[in-house]
């Protein structure tokens, strides 16, 4: 997958590996990495799919309905992209932190749907469920930050309670970050997500 690596200086801390929003690139979140935890490696990739000539993650049929079969076909993608990253590049697998802002919070939210040890944590900024009906593996050790927006048209209250729920039923210490804005990723949410990754690391 097309990425940008940049190695940091302190490699104990955790990996941020970024996931962009529907239409953007590996560059845009690397700004968001150096905000939360600017010690860290850095692994910014950019989505296989294209819509329209917007990158994003997997397929999905309209706003919201996602394309079930290229999700997990694309789940398993990036997934064994991250093995072969950390080789290539000589980073810990295990120390691996997911930062996503909507199709990326999609993304990442579908890693740890489908493998248990897929992401040591997660930040996932306006995610929705990515699946549902599905049995999730045991993710008692994987803590895993939400920030939503009560006003937000496309992630919405009801379905980002829904996502928590389903994970903290997996298992998952998960933290829910409200804002009162709609989908935009705001500075006070990136914020709260630096504070919270201090706090599990
Ligand atoms: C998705 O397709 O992943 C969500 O609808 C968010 C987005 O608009 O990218």
């Amino acid at each position: 997958m097309k990425h940008i690596y940049q190695q940091g200086s302190d490699l104990t801390a955790p990996v941020l590996v970024l996931f962009h929003g529907t239409g953007g690139t590996e560059q845009d979140l690397l700004p968001l990495a150096q905000a939360i935890s600017p010690t860290s490696s850095v692994l910014s990739v950019r989505g296989n799919v294209l819509e329209n000539g917007m990158p994003r993650f997997f397929r999905r049929l309209s706003e919201g309905i996602f394309d079930e079969e290229d999700l997990i076909f694309r789940t398993k993608e990036v997934y064994d992209f991250l093995d072969a990253a950390a080789v290539e590049h000589g980073f810990d697998r295990c120390n691996v932190v997911a930062i996503g802002y909507s199709n990326g919070a999609n993304i990442a939210g579908s890693l740890l749907f489908h493998y248990p040890d897929a992401l040591r944590a997660a930040i996932l900024h306006h995610p929705m469920v990515p699946r549902r009906g599905l049995q999730l593996p045991d993710l008692t050790n994987t803590p895993v930050f939400i920030g939503a927006g009560k006003n937000d048209p496309i992630c919405s209250p009801e379905e980002s309670e829904e996502l928590e729920r389903l994970l903290s039923d997996a298992g998952s210490d998960v933290h829910v970050h409200w804002e009162n804005s709609g989908h935009q990723l705001t500075r006070s949410e990136v914020f709260a997500a630096a504070e919270w990754l201090k706090g599990i690391s």
